[in-house]
């Protein structure tokens, strides 16, 4: 999808995604210390707010104005600041201590490969289930039942 498909998705009432973490960047990354990080991808920003939540100075990267607009207004006085740009060219201009990538579709069959060249080492490298609960009320898809969705999860660290 392009961002102006994006856009149009954001553009719904409410939002998009669920307004908490995502559970494997709660779980992975709930013991690290605050320190910068850049959500690329970061959609209506619930893992950048979750971050900043914790101490984190965040930079939520996306193609989506619409989506970084709702994120926006979520944030209150939350360090995070809101870049609008493609995530595959942009480049921070500071340092920083971590990137989060969830479920931003890139062309890639293989994660691990297109680190090569870096100095990273692998730490978890897994294909994960994830519950989804069946749409309620008049939402899209409705008397579906519960399914289980497969994630890719991938955290590297620098040596
Ligand atoms: C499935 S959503 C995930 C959003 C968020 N990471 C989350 O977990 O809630 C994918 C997001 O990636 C953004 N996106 C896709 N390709 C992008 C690109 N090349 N540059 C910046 N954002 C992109 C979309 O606008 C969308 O917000």
């Amino acid at each position: 999808m392009d961002r102006h498909h994006w856009d149009e998705r954001y553009a719904e009432h409410g939002l998009v995604w669920r307004a908490g973490p995502n559970e494997f960047v709660a779980a992975e990354l709930g013991d690290l210390q605050a320190g910068r990080a850049v959500d690329l991808g970061a959609g209506e920003g619930r893992n950048a707010l979750w971050l900043a939540e914790r101490g984190w100075r965040v930079t939520a990267v996306d193609f989506s104005l619409v989506a970084l607009e709702k994120g926006r207004q979520l944030a209150g006085d939350l360090p995070v600041s809101w870049v609008c740009a493609d995530a595959t060219t942009w480049v921070s201009s500071v340092p920083v201590d971590l990137v989060v990538l969830a479920y931003l579709q890139l062309p890639a069959e293989d994660l691990p490969a297109d680190l090569d060249g870096f100095d990273l080492e692998v730490l978890r490298a897994d294909r994960v289930a994830r519950r989804v609960a069946a749409p309620e009320g008049d939402e899209p898809h409705r008397g579906q039942h519960d399914r289980t969705a497969w994630d890719a999860l991938l955290r590297v660290t620098r040596r």
